[in-house]
């Protein structure tokens, strides 16, 4: 019965450029794509002409096929160059009637709306000031291991400063571990030490997270963490480092520091450090009064923390210090509540948020 069925090669043609013709007339990618269907899907023109194999003697099988199969390679190739020639057409489209005329004017209001949040602002002053001090940036990532972000800085598991911290713990993971949001940007010396061959000198800023809400603590806040390392840096250097630094930041000669002894499992010794304001009304005057507000805690790079990290504490020494970056947008801007800082709030944005070209540099002043 078979031969009945069976289409000459003429009828073989006629279909090929039947389909080849609908494939270069289609407008568009649907159009396309329903040719496509009605020639190669399951149900289509082509896949017909398969299924009429089985019927066939097994020689008249063979070139049938062939052909068959030159048909299916062609409606393939011919599908495939359309639709390129389609899309390419859409994207001409689209650059031809979306492009932007650059330039125009910016828009009145695009310009003066817009505001860079304080935070922002205080951190491209700190990274201006220690840039020009020679310090390079570092990062690390907010979601740390328990060991970067307390084992390798020296405190082990039993550590009470484990609990001081309020630390925010991830789920349980297989193997029992749990990540944390880091609670400092202490981890990134770690990191930075691990991925890097002495000598060091970076600063790295970022958030940091702890379980606390307040008038002057949020559970999202912004550290810079300070780092250098080589054969013989002291404690001259690191207070000369954060005098130049606070002299810079709050623009004025007099800024008054006092270093207190304190205690960090990294760092020995240890000292936090407070700046001397006044209070008056509700501004606050830096280098002036009777109030000290303390703004960061530094001190020598613990010699464990040296080892953790493969570096030979009998050659290499250096400090760290860790910034509470918010308190000094707090105390140079007068921004009573560090709360309002997240608040999302559009009209203290627009109070206390900075234009977009007041890009803070050493030469044209740090606020000015
Ligand atoms: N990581 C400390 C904290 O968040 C701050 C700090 C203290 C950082 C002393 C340091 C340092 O690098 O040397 O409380």
């Amino acid at each position: 019965m078979g031969q009945t069925a069976q289409p000459s090669n003429a009828d073989l043609e006629e279909l090929e450029g039947e389909i080849l013709s609908e494939i270069s007339s289609a407008s568009d990618l649907a159009a396309l794509e329903a040719t496509r269907i009605s020639a190669l899907g399951k149900k289509g023109r082509v896949s017909a002409l398969m299924k009429s194999l089985g019927q066939m003697a097994p020689e008249d099988r063979k070139t049938f096929g062939q052909s068959v199969n030159k048909i299916k390679v062609s409606v393939g190739e011919a599908l495939d160059g359309r639709k390129a020639e389609l899309a390419h057409a859409a994207l001409s489209q689209r650059l031809a009637t979306e492009s932007a005329d650059i330039t125009l004017p910016v828009r009145a209001g695009a310009l003066s709306d817009g505001r860079i949040h304080p935070v922002s602002q205080v951190m491209d002053e700190i990274t201006e000031i220690f840039g020009d001090m020679g310090f390079s940036i570092a990062e690390g990532p907010d979601i740390e291991t328990d060991e970067y972000n307390f084992t390798k800085l020296n405190i082990p598991e039993e550590h009470p400063a484990r609990q001081e911290h309020d630390t925010f713990y991830l789920n349980e993971r297989e193997d029992g571990s749990r990540l944390v949001l880091r609670t400092h940007t202490s981890p990134v010396q770690i990191r930075t030490m691990e991925a890097s061959e002495p000598p060091l000198r970076i600063i790295a800023p970022g958030r940091v997270y702890r379980m606390d809400s307040d008038q002057t603590h949020t559970p999202m806040f912004h550290q810079v963490e300070g780092l250098v390392i080589d054969e013989d840096t002291n404690m001259g250097h690191l207070k000369w480092v954060l005098e130049e630094f606070a002299k810079s930041f709050f623009e004025i000669d007099n800024v008054e520091m006092r270093f207190r002894a304190s205690h960090f499992p990294f760092t020995e010794p240890s000292m936090e450090v407070d700046i001397r304001y006044a209070k008056v009304g509700d501004e606050l005057r830096i280098g002036e009064g009777d109030e000290w507000m303390e703004i960061l805690g530094c001190g020598m790079v613990h010699p464990r923390v040296l080892e953790h990290v493969g570096y030979d504490p009998k050659k290499l020494q250096g400090f760290a210090f860790g910034v509470g970056i918010d308190r000094l947008a707090m105390l140079k801007y007068g921004m009573p509540d560090l709360r309002d800082f997240f608040a999302a709030d559009i009209r203290w944005l627009k109070h206390y948020g900075f234009k977009s070209f007041d890009v803070p540099t050493l030469a044209g002043g740090l606020s000015s």
